[in-house]
């Protein structure tokens, strides 16, 4: 494959890394790609791959580069992207800020400790499920699963699509095909679309009923923005949760010494959480310059495609002392897994206690469990890592 590098790209600062398929996602990705960077890799790089594409690998340049929404902007500018956009992490402030408001209010701490009841429920009930098998997949069995109830919940929608659901966004996140990933968004979207429909003139205080009570530029949401927010929640919440979770429990399976400290302590959870996000973020971003420019010593042209490699910002020594290293007693360390500047993650808090809630009720139940799989983990890499699939074994008590 001939593989082109524009002129202006000089060859100090192309390195190939294909974001999908670089061997180093294939296995303890952020350990591999972290000491890539800067021994083989520049901080910011240009690869070939995928169209090519800028990749921002240091943590200290994401940061200022996230926020510094005047040069770098999250409208779909770059080659690929769809045009125009509805989804409202794709626009710019003041716009987004609008968007943004109409949302938040059931993110805040006050209504996230609403669901906390609910959330030790549906934790407790899916692993009583799969308790006295000894055994599970977690990835399909249990990470998977739990986000997907959790939107229900907020969106006070019926649970009996929610396999139907899971299949859809599978398809629309993974799918090789781009003829079947639009039918499966098209699908989506109509679900999501419907599903305001009923709840038009019965509005609560539910996720949807924001959506149709919401104001922007003092007008009701359009189909397209409803559709938009819709979906942004719908899908935002679901990979990103799963796979976190399922990083964590894979690093927990690998060190049982780690995963003692929390039977023996639950009250270090909340710490542990923040840590093991730390060294296990999932999420990446993307971003086009504004225009032409050299910013940090590098031409950047417009349109160009900045992929921020934000799953190893947790892991950048300049940031964090000893960052490979997993210490459930450290200070929370910064990390960006959730994203920095305006569009940093509405759902954080939220995702922050379905973790904490989850690893409490497995440690209820499962005091004691191992990797049942031979040789390493397989991963993936794309927007959102995660392992591929994580089976897992206890003895059930008699
Ligand atoms: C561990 C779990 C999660 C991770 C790692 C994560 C990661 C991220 C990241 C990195 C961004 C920034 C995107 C950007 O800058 O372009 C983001 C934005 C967003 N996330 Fe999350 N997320 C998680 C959970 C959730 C949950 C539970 C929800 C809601 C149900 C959610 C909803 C959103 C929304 C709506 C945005 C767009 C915010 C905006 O553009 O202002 N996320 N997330």
């Amino acid at each position: 494959m001939t593989m082109q590098v524009p002129e202006h790209v000089p060859a100090h600062l192309v390195f190939d890394f294909d974001i999908y398929k670089a061997p180093q996602l294939r296995h303890d990705p952020h350990r591999s790609v972290a000491q890539m960077v800067p021994k083989n890799a520049p901080r910011i790089f240009y690869t070939p791959r995928n169209g090519g594409h800028w990749v921002v690998a240091g943590a200290v340049e994401a940061l200022e580069m996230l926020r510094d929404i005047e040069r770098f902007t999250s409208g779909p500018v770059f080659p690929g992207a769809r045009k125009p956009s509805t989804l409202p992490n794709q626009v710019d402030p003041p716009a987004h800020t609008e968007y943004r408001r109409i949302i938040s209010p059931a993110f805040t701490p006050r209504a996230v400790e609403k669901l906390e009841a609910y959330l030790h429920e549906l934790s407790a009930g899916m692993l009583d499920a799969v308790y006295p098998k000894g055994r599970c997949e977690f990835v399909e069995d249990i990470a998977r699963q739990f986000p997907v109830s959790v939107f229900l919940r907020m969106a006070d929608a019926p649970t009996d699509r929610r396999q139907q659901l899971l299949e859809w966004t599978e398809i629309s996140v993974r799918d090789a095909d781009p003829a079947a990933r639009e039918a499966a968004n098209t699908a989506l979207g109509k679900y999501v679309t419907d599903l305001c429909e009923q709840r038009r003139g019965k509005e609560g205080d539910d996720l949807l009923s924001m959506l149709l009570l919401g104001r922007f530029e003092g007008r009701p949401l359009n189909a397209d923005e409803l559709l938009g927010m819709g979906l942004l929640l719908f899908l935002g919440g679901l990979d990103t949760v799963a796979a976190s979770l399922s990083f964590i429990m894979l690093f927990l399976g690998r060190n049982p010494g780690h995963f003692r400290q929390l039977v023996d302590d639950p009250s270090r959870i909340p710490n542990a959480v923040e840590e093991l996000m730390r060294a296990h973020s999932v999420a990446s971003v993307s971003r086009g310059p504004t225009r032409d420019m050299e910013y940090m010593g590098i031409r950047f042209k417009k349109h160009e495609r900045i992929y921020f490699l934000t799953q190893i910002y947790g892991l950048d020594e300049r940031k964090v002392t000893d960052p490979l290293t997993v210490d459930f007693s450290r200070e929370i360390s910064p990390h960006l897994g959730f994203g920095a500047g305006p569009h940093r993650c509405i759902g954080s808090h939220l995702a922050r206690v379905e973790i904490r809630i989850f690893l409490e009720e497995w440690i209820k139940r499962i005091p004691d469990f191992v990797i049942d799989a031979p040789g390493d983990i397989e991963t993936r890499g794309g927007t959102v890592w995660s392992p591929v699939a994580l089976p897992l074994a206890w003895n059930v008590a008699v």
